[in-house]
Order: C-alpha cells, then sequence, then structure tokens
C-alpha cells in the first residue's frame, strides 16, 4: 500500500500566499496525505520490516558477502561532520574527511600490497572497468595497441567479461577443468601477441583457490601482459596472502562486501581500485596526497579520467575505514579466518547430511558450491523451488545457478559474522526441505508458501511487462 492511499481525510488545504505571483500558484490540491505522524511512522516502520534483510535473516548469499555491517561505523559515519559536508567545501575546511581518505587508501595498500590507491569508483563493476581502462591507456602508451583481448576464464564473474567489453576489449573465455582450477593448457593456447591482461577472482567463483596461481602469473607477464584480480570478496584471505605476491598488477575490492558497509537495495557502493608502481599515474582522479603535514586532492596528469564526481561515495568510504580500524591488522585476518571456518564447517556439515557438494574433497575457501542436480532428476523439484522454499523459514536463499558451470547449483557463503548455532538451524532446515522435495514436491514447486507474496510467474511478467504499481 502506498502511503497516500491511507488517508480517509479530506486532502490538507494549504493557505493561499498572499501576493504569490500568478505563474507559481498550483491549479489543482496538492497530492500529500492529510494522516497523523503516527501513521506516517508505522507506515515506514512497517514496510522496513518487510524486506529480507541481514539485520533480520540469515543471508547465505554466495559472492554477494551479505555479512553483518556494524551500526558503530553507520553512526560514526553519520556524525554531522561528515554527513553535512559539502563535496566542494574548501580543503582547508574539510582537512578531517580527506585525513580519513588519505588513511584508507593507505591501509588498502597495505591491505593489497599494492603501490597506489584511487577510492573514486563507487562500484566493484565501476573499479573493472577502470582497471581494463587503465590497460588499454598503458599499452597505448607503450604503442602496444596491438593487445586488443582480455583471457577470462568462465567461472569469472559476469561483470567481468562485461566491463573487459565497456573499454573495447575483445573477450577470449577459457575452460575451467572439471576440479574448478584454470586449465593451463588452454590458457597457454589463448595467449598471443594481442593478449593485454587476464582477468582472474582468487578463490574462484566455485570457492576455491586457484593452486597454480604463480605458474599463471609468470605465463601471462612472460607473454608482456598484465594481471588483473578481481577482489571483490578480498574476506578469504586478508592477512593471510596478497594479489601482489601472487603477481597480480591491477584489483578491486568491494568495500560494501569485505569491509561491511551496506549494499542493499543496489547502493550506493565503492569499488576502490590499487595498481602496481608502474601502474600508479592512470589511477582515476582523484587520489588524496598528503603534503607538509596537510591533506589535498590532486589530479593524475595521465590518469584515465574521473568515474564520479567528487571523492566517490565518501559515506560509505567513511564506514569501511572505521570497520578497519576497529578489526586492526590481526582482527582482518581473524575476519578471513573465520569467514573460511565457517563455510567449511557448512559445507562439511551439509555433505554430511547427503548434500551433493562440488569438489567435496577440497577445502573450500569462504564459499561452497552445492548441486541438486541429482534431486532434480528424482523428484522434479529444482535449485530454484528449494530457495523459494528457503523463505517459508525465514531464510534468504544463496545465490542460485551461479556460477553456471555447475548444474542445480547454491553458492553458499555464510560469512565470518554467523554463530555455529545459525549455521547449524540452516541445516537442519536444509534437511528438513530435502525431505519435503522428497515426499511433497508440490510444496516446494509452490513456495514461498507462508509469505505475502506468492511466486511471481516470471514467464507472464516478462511477456505482459507492467512495470506501474
Ligand atoms: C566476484 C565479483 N566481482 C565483481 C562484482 C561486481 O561488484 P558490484 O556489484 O559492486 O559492481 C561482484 C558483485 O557481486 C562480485 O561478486
Amino acid at each position: 500500500m502506498l502511503i497516500n492511499q491511507y488517508h480517509q481525510n479530506q486532502p490538507i488545504k494549504y493557505p493561499k500566499i498572499k501576493d504569490l505571483p500568478r505563474q507559481y500558484a498550483r491549479d489543482g490540491v496538492i497530492g500529500l496525505p492529510n494522516i497523523s505522524e503516527p501513521q506516517v511512522v508505522r507506515h515506514y516502520t512497517r514496510l522496513s520490516v518487510k524486506n529480507f534483510s541481514i539485520d533480520g535473516n540469515f543471508y547465505p548469499l554466495g559472492s554477494c558477502t551479505m555479512k553483518y555491517n556494524p551500526k558503530v561505523c553507520h553512526s560514526l559515519a553519520s556524525l554531522p561532520e561528515f554527513a553535512d559536508i559539502h563535496p566542494q567545501t574548501p580543503e582547508n575546511l574539510s582537512q578531517g574527511t580527506l585525513e580519513i581518505l588519505y588513511n584508507l587508501q593507505e591501509d588498502l595498500k597495505q591491505i593489497t600490497n599494492m603501490d597506489a590507491v584511487s577510492l573514486a569508483p563507487a562500484a566493484g563493476s565501476q573499479g573493472e572497468l577502470a582497471g581494463c581502462l587503465i590497460i588499454k591507456k598503458y599499452f597505448a602508451d607503450k604503442n602496444e595497441t596491438i593487445r586488443t583481448q582480455i583471457i577470462i576464464p568462465d567461472a569469472a564473474h559476469g561483470t567481468n567479461p562485461a566491463s573487459a567489453k565497456m573499454a573495447g576489449f575483445d573477450v577470449i573465455q577459457i575452460p575451467t577443468c572439471e576440479n574448478g582450477d584454470l586449465k593451463l593448457d588452454d590458457l597457454k593456447q589463448a595467449i598471443s601477441e594481442k593478449t593485454a591482461a587476464i582477468m582472474l577472482t582468487n578463490p574462484s567463483t566455485l570457492g576455491l583457490f586457484e593452486p597454480n596461481i604463480i605458474e599463471i602469473s609468470k605465463t601471462i607477464h612472460a607473454a608482456g601482459a598484465l594481471l588483473y584480480y578481481d577482489g571483490a570478496n578480498l574476506n578469504a584471505i586478508m592477512g593471510k596472502t596478497n594479489p601482489a605476491i601472487m603477481g597480480f598488477d591491477i584489483i578491486h575490492t568491494n568495500l560494501h562486501k569485505t569491509f561491511a558497509t551496506p549494499h542493499g537495495g543496489g547502493g550506493p557502493g565503492a569499488g576502490p581500485i590499487a595498481v602496481c608502481a608502474k601502474l600508479k599515474d592512470y589511477l582515476p582522479n582523484p587520489v588524496i596526497i598528503k603534503k607538509d603535514g596537510e591533506y589535498h586532492k590532486a589530479d593524475n596528469k595521465n590518469s584515465i579520467g574521473k568515474l564520479t564526481a567528487n571523492f566517490g561515495n565518501v559515506g560509505v568510504l567513511i564506514r569501511a575505514y572505521i570497520y578497519i580500524k576497529l578489526c586492526g591488522n590481526e582482527g582482518l585476518k581473524r575476519v578471513s579466518e573465520i569467514a573460511v571456518l565457517n563455510a567449511n564447517y557448512l559445507k562439511t556439515k551439509l555433505e554430511q547430511a547427503g548434500f551433493d557438494i562440488f569438489q567435496p574433497k577440497k577445502l573450500c575457501s569462504h564459499e561452497f558450491i552445492i548441486s541438486f542436480n541429482k534431486l532434480k532428476k528424482e523428484t522434479g523439484v529444482t535449485a530454484f523451488d528449494i530457495a523459494k522454499r528457503l523463505l517459508d523459514y525465514n531464510i534468504h536463499p544463496p545465490t542460485v545457478y551461479f556460477p553456471s558451470l555447475v548444474p542445480e547449483c547454491f553458492l553458499i557463503e555464510p560469512t565470518e559474522t554467523e554463530s555455529k548455532q545459525e549455521l547449524d538451524n540452516f541445516v537442519e532446515i536444509m534437511i528438513k526441505i530435502n525431505e519435503e522435495a522428497q515426499n511433497n514436491p508440490d510444496l516446494l514447486k509452490n513456495a514461498p508458501n507462508n509469505l505475502k507474496l506468492k511466486r511471481l510467474d516470471e514467464l507472464k511478467a516478462a511477456k505482459e511487462l507492467n512495470l506501474r504499481f
């Protein structure tokens, strides 16, 4: 229900403003509802709890890292000194915010072990686009414009090929082995004088750490090309290893995942990009520099340009900075250890309960895959049906049908912020749903059954598109 559908009273009548020039006067009634403050508060409070959210529900959405966002980050970032400052405020009056942005650049340099950082990109995918544009400009400056191709494994996040394409590259896709590793022979065959870079996610979207990463990076560098690291989910490796050690030249990271800033409802996000020394001058503008104890906004002359107005999503950057400071070096390492421990605990529990795990013998990273292919063959129940049934049990479904390499799959990422009880509860519910699938498949085919909104007829919705309320 929309708020203006509540009011039964007469629409609000505003007093006429004397001497208002005719051209500014409204002809009809203004459409504001004539309702009381409690009605307004109750309306929005009711709406706010209708959504599934990390504050209300277990939300094991693989690859998306829906971990709890500490409230203290939010309340500190909302202080008027941060929230009310205008982006065009003179530098001498915004030294505090500039210092935080500078320190965040330094912290991200340390975490990734790279040489320079720009906080400008407003999303992971925008960080990827920035990275691809840097690769393009770097080779253009070297007169190697023949390098028009970027190699991307088929297990990559979908935004990787999209970003490469947007930057004007041709995408060369290479397959992944059955065990989830990159096929080295195929990589070697794909490399040519046209290769500009490889884009890799490590651990991959299959939740597995690439064991041949050093050989891959040596092979790519030997061909004169660059390595791009999709570090959206750095939460598996912080304090344990880093992209620079693995030989990567460029990395973006999603603050709205690893560094616990909110990312429900499509944003706002932040996808800072970090590079090795030789690519420093290409970073998107602005970067924050420190000179004689003061902080300044600076523009690199050889930059790929600007991606966002002003400094990017500063409110998100401040939240991430607070999170990093709250955790400290040891804390960030612990975040990764527990994220990986939780994922392996859940994987083992589900395997013991008879679920079909992708590569059960391997340790997973912060996420893992189960497939319902066998169940579908036996009962007709799909991964999609199980996802919908989980909603009836107040659990947000994991990512479904991604990566597409494993049929009928869930990509499950519990994150480090979940307790053992929460993980055990998920296992119990999955076992219950599995039994329902055997005994009463229709219950799952019609799910969700307990929610106000029922399952969408997706075919009808696509054929008879109606975007009006
Ligand atoms: C591995 C990976 N790369 C890139 C992205 C893109 O990030 P964003 O959604 O901020 O554009 C995501 C987002 O889910 C991701 O999981």
